[in-house]
């Protein structure tokens, strides 16, 4: 980032790109936030703000966008990233309770990320590992058959690595 443009937007160079590459292509927006997101690991503001202006899309709509889809995020990723698998085969395993105790260690809420950049969480739908239920990943780490202890002693662990 650190391109500026003359609204002094701090706006991406991938952003720039994807908006020049998409610009009156049909589902621009989407094509254009997807690079967005996999270049920053979020879309900030100022990236939504340009692209509304660049892609003639209401700046609404873009937020609506952002908020709708699991894989847009509006604030950086932590360091480690928590997805907790919520779906019917972990949610009957006891996957709630992870949840809830990943929220309670780390005094974040869903999409929300630790004050020192360490965690973020994600209760997200099926990881695909539904035979290992209850399942959450770290990064792409997956981890199976989860116990409330189990989930401390992973939290413990990252922690510990930084
Ligand atoms: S429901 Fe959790 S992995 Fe499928």
């Amino acid at each position: 980032m650190g391109n500026k443009c003359e609204e002094n937007l701090k706006v991406g160079a991938a952003t720039i790109k994807a908006a020049e590459k998409y610009k009156g292509q049909e589902g621009a927006v989407m094509m254009a936030l997807h690079e967005v997101q996999n270049a920053y690991g979020y879309i900030s503001e100022d990236n939504q703000k340009y692209l509304s202006k660049e892609l003639n899309v209401p700046l609404s709509e873009i937020y609506g966008i952002i908020t709708f889809y699991n894989r847009f995020s509006l604030t950086p990723k932590g360091k480690y990233n928590i997805q907790v698998c919520l779906g019917t085969a972990c949610h009957v395993q006891g996957a709630q309770t992870l949840f809830d105790l990943v929220k309670e260690k780390l005094g974040i809420e869903d999409g929300q990320t630790t004050e020192d950049g360490l965690f973020s969480l994600e209760g997200v739908r099926c990881l695909g590992a539904c035979g290992l239920a209850p399942a959450i990943v770290v990064n792409s780490e997956v981890y199976g058959k989860v116990t409330p202890k189990k989930l401390e002693e992973i939290i413990a662990e990252y922690r510990e690595k930084k």
